[in-house]
């Protein structure tokens, strides 16, 4: 049966017991009925990953004690995954993706794509040389109002585009956090990368900014720096953005804001009008214009785009947040593979979604401030890939 006429099957790697986003992943990839999970090396230990596998009712001849396995396991069978998602802390993504394309499977994996530019250049390399598809995992270009402001941009509605805005703010890293799985790996330069949280939150602000606005950067300039006591990595940064163009923007994340839970916001102003989205209320776009006043877009409202109007999950006035927006991602990869395996265009859910390529764009950028901020005098950075 083509990957076409029926529900993908969906293995995973990582997102075990106690993990965090691999349970995320699995609620959105069976939101729309796209995906069913049948296979996983979910866990770095094999015995508590088998333990997982059973109570999620994997078969256990499916249940793997990693990635190697898995492929071996999968490639033989008739009824293999379709795709595979990695839900594994930085480090591993690349090892675990490049085991995964050269064993002839299809990938979704988590941000940062990987912890070295060399890395993702090389996935980027292999996934053209396999023909595989890889999306990555920046579910916040998935929200429809994001799209809503990117085809407002590209319709010239609030004019050339000026200024950026974009902020993603943790409160959860303030404190000093032994103890926590996932704080543990995110602050450990070996796992996390040389980015903290600039490559766990402000790649995310910058897949948005210039998802968005369609906007590439010439140079940045950052400061990034570890504020709690104890930590090597940064848990704060400030990056001022040169746009090619001339349109210039401000990105800063931080994990120590207290009372920013999980605060994304996006700013866009243009000569003709300004665009203000806040992921606390993900169904409004706020749309200002210099001679019509304010107007509140929400989401699945007559008029807005058709990128817009494909994604959402439930009618207009059902407040929808981010495992909506995950769903909406997981069903834009789900039209990407039906669409290769019958060899057409995607449909509107499919098209614009996130690949190896923002990927790379994502760990340059992070590398970029890392050697800006690292440097011995403030200096502006060209980022390799924007
Ligand atoms: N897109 C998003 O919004 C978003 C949100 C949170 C986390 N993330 C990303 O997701 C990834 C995981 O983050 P998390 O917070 O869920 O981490 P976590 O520590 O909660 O979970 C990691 C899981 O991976 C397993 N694992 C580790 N190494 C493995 C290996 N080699 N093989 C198989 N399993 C392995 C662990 O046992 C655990 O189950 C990170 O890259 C993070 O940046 C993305």
């Amino acid at each position: 049966v083509s990957a076409g006429a029926r529900v993908l099957r969906l293995a995973m790697v990582g997102g075990g017991e106690g993990a965090y986003i691999g349970g995320t992943h699995r609620i959105a990839a069976r939101f729309g009925n796209h995906f069913h999970l049948v296979a996983g090396a979910f866990d770095v230990d094999p015995t508590r990953g088998r333990r997982f596998a059973e109570a999620m009712r994997i078969a256990p001849e499916r249940a793997y004690d990693d990635a190697e396995a898995l492929v071996a396991g999968e490639a033989a069978r008739d009824d293999r995954a379709d795709v595979v998602a990695i839900c594994t802390p930085n480090h591993t993504h690349y090892p675990i993706a490049r085991t995964l394309l050269e064993g002839g499977f299809d990938v979704i994996c988590e941000k940062p794509l990987t912890t070295s530019l060399e890395d993702a250049l090389a996935l980027e390399r292999l996934a053209e040389r396999t023909n595989r598809f890889v999306g990555v995992a920046y579910v916040y270009s998935a929200y429809p109002m994001i799209h809503e402001a990117r085809a407002r941009v590209a319709a010239g509605q609030i004019g050339t585009v000026r200024l950026v805005q974009a902020e993603y703010q943790h409160q959860w890293m303030a404190r000093p956090l032994e103890g926590s799985a996932q704080a543990a790996w995110r602050m450990d330069p070996a796992r996390s990368g040389r980015g903290g949280a600039i490559a766990d939150i402000g790649t995310h602000a910058y897949h948005l900014a210039t998802f968005v606005t369609g906007l590439t950067v010439e140079a940045l300039f950052a400061e990034a720096w570890p504020i709690v006591p104890g930590r090597v990595l940064d848990d704060a940064a400030h990056v001022l953005l040169r746009f090619h163009g001339g349109a210039r923007g401000l990105l800063w994340c931080s994990q120590v804001s207290p009372g920013c839970a999980n605060g994304l916001r996006l700013r866009v102003f243009g000569s003709e009008g300004g665009l203000d989205w806040f992921q606390e209320r993900p169904d409004e776009l706020v749309l200002s214009t210099l001679d019509g006043g304010t107007t509140i877009l929400r989401r699945g409202a007559a008029g807005l785009s058709d990128a817009s109007l494909a994604r959402g999950t439930t009618p207009p006035g059902h407040p929808e947040g981010y495992l909506e927006a995950f769903a909406n991602l997981y069903a834009g990869f789900a039209e990407v593979l039906r669409a290769r395996a019958e060899d057409r265009e995607p449909n509107a859910i499919g098209r614009d979604v996130p690949t190896v390529t923002d990927g790379v764009k994502g760990v340059a950028f992070v590398e970029a401030v890392v050697d800006g901020a690292a440097a011995p005098s403030p200096t502006w950075i060209t980022p390799v890939r924007s």
